[in-house]
């Protein structure tokens, strides 16, 4: 695991969206793995920028995001697929045709999973994933004590995952308690990774993540056993490191 310290949430997002960049002029038509959340939305904007001044060009890019509620709708303000079109699709010159969220309103869990998986394959496999780090250390949505071995499945969020995502809800209520995910062996097939982790409150899990145990109550360790994984974090995330 490469750790690269950044100052600051804008110089973390600069770095991830360089990286992502390099991917992009490196193969035009590169699978990128994207996550939603607020950590990722300034590697966006970074990419969007670059983009408007002509320097990015995602004509040939295929990307196929992490997760997605299950029973939301492309058009669900909350929906991740609708985030993505906000944060990125929208702005950049990407094929929507080729930008991949997982189908949430496929009732269906066993034949959303499974079309998803085929897909990720038929596309050739991610070449660069970009993760977000939950408070708990998920990934994706795969909560602590997820199978290492999983691939796309069905899940239901942890009360610690409803609590920090119902601010995006008018109430815990109307929010989703399921969602699909890749599955952390579809995570870990992806070429490279890219974790980005900002602001103090994930020193702790960030240190746990790198030195500690490779365990499934810390799903981000895993990590530690892929070949090709960049961190990028802000200096309150390394508090500890
Ligand atoms: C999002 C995702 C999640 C987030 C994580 C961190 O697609 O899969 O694992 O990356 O919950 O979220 P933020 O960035 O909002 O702290």
């Amino acid at each position: 695991m490469r750790v690269i310290k950044a100052a600051d949430y804008k110089d973390m997002s600069r770095k991830a969206a360089n990286i992502i960049s390099a991917q992009v002029i490196m193969k035009p038509n590169a699978v990128l793995g994207l996550a939603t959340g607020s950590t990722p939305i300034g590697t966006y904007e970074q990419l969007v920028e670059w983009y408007k001044k002509g320097d990015l060009d995602f004509s040939q890019v295929t990307t196929v995001n992490l997760d997605e509620y299950i029973g939301l709708s492309h058009d669900h303000e909350q929906s991740y697929y609708y985030f993505m079109n906000k944060h990125l699709y929208s702005k950049v010159n990407l094929d929507l045709s080729r930008c991949y969220v997982p189908n949430g309103l496929e009732m269906n869990a066993s034949k959303a999973c499974t079309e998803y998986e085929q897909l990720v394959k038929r596309v050739g496999g991610v070449d660069l994933q970009l993760l977000g780090l939950g408070h708990n250390g998920h990934i994706g949505f795969n909560e602590p004590g997820s199978a290492f071995e999983m691939t796309t499945h069905a899940v239901t969020l942890t009360s610690s995952t409803l609590d920090a995502n119902k601010r995006f809800f008018e109430s815990v209520d109307e929010m989703p308690k399921a969602a699909y995910t890749m599955g952390i062996k579809t995570i870990m097939q992806a070429k490279k990774i890219v974790l980005i982790v900002s602001s103090a409150d994930k020193a702790e899990i960030l240190k746990r993540i790198i030195e500690g145990p490779v365990i499934p109550e810390v799903p981000a360790s895993i990590l530690q056993l892929h070949n090709d994984v960049t961190i990028v974090a802000d200096a309150a995330a390394c508090k500890y490191i």
